[in-house]
């Protein structure tokens, strides 16, 4: 038996310049040229989104558009498989860019997909909902849906460039616009008090509150790039709920908004914290009012018309990936705008939820 070490390999993951600011899309094609050294790209895009946007954007990618299905649709291997079938009869080669354009679930389908072309190539993202300016669009991480569970395969796969203009959200559903608030009451609930008190008061300047919500990611991201110090599962406030009822829905073919669904999850760790003694009676009353400000659900009868029992939610919470020798691992807040990962028996936490 002989035994080598190779030493690790160079870092491969690029840096991410972010631009942000209305009208940057109208930059797209210079920014892509800029940052990529005029390599060619590709755009592949939310197919609803392009419909709506194709004409303003005005933009020829070289290598053409690659439409996916609208929504969460896009996130299956089938459609990441026929993206790379698609790549090869192109002949998009190892120097080119994938440009994403769309919410969440095209980034994390295309992203994914760019991951995997020649082992991966270059990408750019483009985020259009408020959910994706804010969260989804930043930080690489990509993934496909499994039966068993939401963004179960994927990998980290930083983007070279995200350009956010807000116009985007003038096509956006309202249902959609408030998912997005969601994850933004997500980072006032769980990293920033001024931003909760300021979104007290309504939502204000759209665009300072994406940027703050850009800034906090950034600097979690940047402090925890791959999730393996506990900084950046902070994150997932919220979350360890939204996944288990999107999965349990999916299994009936219903669509649960995520970033309501990540509402219902900040109600549900609120309320264990206040349990625990995390938030005191008047924080988790001021927490649930600015849930109330932005209308996210209440109750778990306001996100699934028929809510699923406690029982039926456990095993959603068994397969999420933030289980560390069988504890489920949770973030609950500490306070307004702070919050901490923590371990939970699962059963308690499907309590939670079903009590909601
Ligand atoms: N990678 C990450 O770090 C990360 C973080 C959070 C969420 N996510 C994932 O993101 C997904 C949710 O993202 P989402 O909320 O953007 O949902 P989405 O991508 O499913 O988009 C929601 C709907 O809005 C439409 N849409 C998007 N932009 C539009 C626009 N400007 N005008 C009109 N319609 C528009 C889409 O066609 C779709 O029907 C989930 O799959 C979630 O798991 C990923």
């Amino acid at each position: 038996v002989r035994e080598f070490q190779l030493p690790r390999p160079a870092q491969r993951d690029s840096a991410t310049r972010i631009v942000i600011g209305k009208s940057a899309r109208q930059q797209l094609a210079q920014l892509v040229d800029d940052t990529f050294g005029g390599a060619p790209w590709a755009l592949c895009a939310d197919g609803h989104v392009l419909q709506l946007w194709y004409d303003d954007l005005a933009v020829e990618p070289p290598l053409g558009f690659f439409p996916l299905p609208p929504g969460e649709a896009a996130k299956s291997f089938a459609v990441v498989e026929s993206l790379l079938e698609e790549f090869t009869r192109v002949g998009v080669g190892r120097d080119a860019c994938i440009v994403t354009l769309g919410g969440g679930a095209a980034g994390d389908a295309a992203g994914l997909a760019a991951a995997l072309h020649l082992r991966g190539i270059a990408t750019a993202n483009v985020p259009t909902s408020l959910l994706s300016m804010v969260d989804a669009s930043l930080g690489g991480k990509c993934a496909v849906n499994l039966a068993t569970g939401k963004n179960l395969a994927g990998t980290f796969w930083n983007p070279a460039l995200v350009v956010i203009d807000p116009d985007f959200l003038e096509t956006l559903a309202e249902v959609e616009f408030r998912s997005g608030l969601g994850e933004i009451a997500k980072y006032a609930l769980g990293f920033s008090q001024p931003l909760a008190d300021s979104l007290q008061q309504g939502v204000g300047d759209l665009a300072a509150v994406i940027e703050t919500c850009v800034g906090i990611k950034a600097d979690i991201v940047i402090a925890d790039p791959y999730e393996t110090s506990g900084t950046r599962a902070r994150l997932n406030l919220g979350h360890t709920t939204a996944h288990a009822l999107e999965a349990w829905a999916a299994d009936d073919e219903v669509l649960v908004p995520h970033g309501l669904a990540v509402g219902l999850g900040l109600r549900v760790a609120c309320n264990l914290a206040l349990e625990e003694g995390r938030l005191s009676q008047d924080e988790h009353s001021s927490a649930n009012a600015l849930l109330d400000r932005h209308q996210l659900p209440a109750t778990l009868s306001d996100l699934i018309a028929k809510p699923p029992p406690a029982a039926e939610l456990t095993p959603f919470l068994g397969r999420d990936k933030k289980i560390i020798a069988g504890e489920l691992r949770v973030v609950l807040p500490n306070g307004i705008g702070a919050s901490e990962v923590t371990t939970i028996d699962a059963s308690r936490f499907a309590q939670a939820i079903a009590n909601c």
